[in-house]
C-alpha cells in the first residue's frame, strides 16, 4: 500500500519506517527542510534503538521517500496519518491541536479522490469529529474517512512495541476503511496482536485512559512505597506479591521517581481537561496528577534527610537524568526539579548519562556533565542513581568513588539491600 505519514516526530518516523520495513511505499513528509535532508542522508534526528538500520535498508530500497511536499505524497498515497505533535497549551491543561487542524485543512484543499485519514496523534475525545468538520465537503462526497488509530509506542521499545503490539485499535465506523487498514496491519497482527475496531471516539478515549491506568499504577506502588518505607517493609516484595495475581499484573508496579516522559504527565492533564469539557469529575486521575506532583518535592526532602541538611561544599553525582533509559528525552524528568533545587544550595552536582550532555543543565553553575561513570563518581558524597540504564547494574561503588565515606540513593531500586549492608554501603532505596 502507499502511505503518507505526516509530521516525523517520534510517532510519525517509527511507525512510517516499520510501515516500510512491511512492504508499503512510506512518504514521510515534514515542513522542516532540515530534517527532511538529515533523513535523506540516513540521519535520524532522534534517539531509538534500531532506527536507523531499518530506516537506511527502506529508504535504500526506495520504499521510504522524505519530502517536503505534501500534496505529491497525499496524491501518491491511500492512507494518509497524522502524526503531528498535540503539546499542552501554556498554563493550562488544554491540548493544543492546532497543527492538527492545520494539517486538515492542507488536505482539504489537496483531496480530490479517496483516502483514509487516519489520525495518530495523540488528541482529546471528539477531535476527529472536528476534524471531519474541516473537511465536510469531502466526507459528504464520500472522498475520505477519519479513522482514529491511537499509538501506545514506549520511547526506546518502540521499534519492538510497534512490530508486536498489544493491540492495534481501529476507531471508525465506516466498514471499506476497517477492511482495508485491517490489511494494512496484517503482517503485524497476524501472530500475537489482537486487532479491534470500535467507534472513532471510543478509540480516542482507549488511548488517554491507557496512559492515565499505566500513571496511577506507577502513583499508586509510589504511594505504598512511602508507607513501606515508615514501615520497614521492601516495596519490591509487595509489588511482586501483588503484581502475581493475574488481575493486576505484574508491570508498571515499580516504584521510583515521579513518572515523567512526553505523554504521562501531559496526557493525564489533558483527560482531566477532557472531563471537564464532558462534565464529568475524574477525580482519581486528579488525584494521580497531585500525587505525582507531591513526589517531586517529597523525593527531594528524601535528599535532605539523607544527607542530613549538610550541603556545603558536598558532591552530589546523579546517575542517568533522563525520564528512563534508552532514550535521550529530559521531558518532564524528574532530575530536573532535583538539580535545581541541589543547585540552590552550595553542593557541587556532577552527572553522567549514556545519552550524552544535556541542555537543561548548561546555565547551572554548579552542575557539570562527566563523559564517564567513573569521572561521574570520583570522590563523591552521594551517588543517585536516578535512571536505571543497564550500565548502571553492576557497579562497583568503592571503587569506583575511591572515597571511604559515601552514600548511595538508589531511586529505582537496582541493588540489594543486604548485599549493601554486607559492603557497609551506606545505602537507601525507594520504599524499603
Ligand atoms: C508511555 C506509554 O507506555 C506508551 O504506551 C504511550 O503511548 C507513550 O507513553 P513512554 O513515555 O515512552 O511510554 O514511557 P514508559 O516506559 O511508559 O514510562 C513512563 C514513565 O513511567 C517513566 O518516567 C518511567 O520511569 C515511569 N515508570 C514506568 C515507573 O516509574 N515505574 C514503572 O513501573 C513503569
Amino acid at each position: 500500500m502507499k502511505l503518507c505519514m505526516i509530521g516525523t516526530g517520534y510517532v510519525g518516523l517509527v511507525s512510517g519506517v516499520c510501515f516500510s520495513d512491511v512492504g508499503n511505499t512510506v512518504y514521510c513528509v515534514d515542513k522542516d527542510k532540515k530534517k527532511i535532508d538529515l533523513l535523506n542522508n540516513g540521519i535520524v534526528p532522534i534517539f531509538e534503538p534500531g532506527l536507523e538500520e531499518i530506516l537506511k535498508k527502506n529508504h535504500k530500497q526506495k520504499r521510504l521517500i522524505f519530502t517536503t511536499d505534501l500534496k505529491k505524497a497525499v496524491l501518491n498515497s491511500d492512507i494518509i496519518f497524522i502524526c503531528v505533535g498535540t503539546p499542552t497549551k501554556k498554563n493550562s491543561n488544554t491540548a493544543d491541536l492546532k497543527y492538527v487542524f492545520s494539517v486538515a485543512k492542507d488536505l482539504n484543499k489537496i483531496i480530490k479522490k479517496y483516502k483514509i485519514i487516519v489520525n495518530k496523534s495523540t488528541v482529546p475525545l471528539s477531535t476527529g469529529d472536528q476534524i471531519e468538520k474541516i473537511l465536510f465537503n469531502l466526507k459528504k462526497k464520500k472522498l475520505v474517512d477519519i479513522v482514529s488509530n491511537p499509538e501506545f509506542l514506549r520511547e526506546g521499545e518502540a521499534i519492538r512495541d510497534f512490530i508486536y503490539p498489544d493491540r492495534v485499535i481501529i476507531g471508525t465506523d465506516s466498514k471499506k476503511a476497517n477492511k482495508i487498514l485491517k490489511s494494512l496491519y496484517l503482517p503485524i497482527i497476524k501472530k500475537i496482536s489482537r486487532y479491534f475496531n470500535t467507534s472513532r471516539r471510543g478509540a480516542e478515549l482507549i488511548k488517554y485512559a491507557s496512559n492515565a491506568f499505566l500513571a496511577t499504577k506507577i502513583s499508586f506502588i509510589n504511594e505504598i512505597a512511602n508507607l513501606c518505607e515508615k514501615a520497614g517493609v521492601d516495596v519490591k516484595d509487595v509489588a511482586a506479591g501483588m503484581g502475581s495475581d493475574q488481575r493486576i499484573g505484574d508491570r508498571f508496579l515499580r516504584a521510583g521517581p515521579a513518572y515523567g516522559g512526553s505523554c504521562f504527565p501531559k496526557d493525564t492533564r489533558a483527560l482531566i481537561d477532557t472531563g471537564s469539557k464532558f462534565k464529568t469529575d475524574l477525580s482519581i486521575v486528579k488525584s494521580v496528577v497531585n500525587s505525582n506532583e507531591n513526589r517531586k518535592t517529597l523525593l527531594v526532602k528524601r535528599v535532605d534527610k539523607i544527607l542530613g541538611a549538610n550541603f556545603k561544599n558536598k558532591i552530589i553525582t546523579f546517575l542517568g537524568v533522563t525520564f528512563k533509559p534508552n532514550t535521550d528525552d529530559m521531558r518532564e524528568a524528574s532530575s530536573i526539579p532535583m538539580i535545581k533545587y541541589l543547585n540552590k544550595k552550595s553542593c557541587k552536582i556532577k552527572y553522567y548519562d549514556p545519552s550524552g550532555e544535556k541542555d537543561d543543565f548548561k546555565s547551572f553553575k554548579n552542575v557539570k556533565y562527566c563523559s564517564t561513570i567513573s569521572a561521574a563518581c570520583l570522590k563523591t558524597d552521594l551517588v543517585i542513581l536516578h535512571t536505571e540504564w543497564n550500565d548502571f547494574k553492576q557497579l562497583n561503588f568503592k571503587k569506583l568513588i575511591k572515597k571511604k565515606k559515601f552514600k548511595i540513593y538508589d531511586m529505582r531500586n537496582l541493588y540489594s539491600p543486604l548485599k549493601m549492608k554486607k559492603l557497609d554501603i551506606d545505602y537507601f532505596g525507594v520504599g524499603r
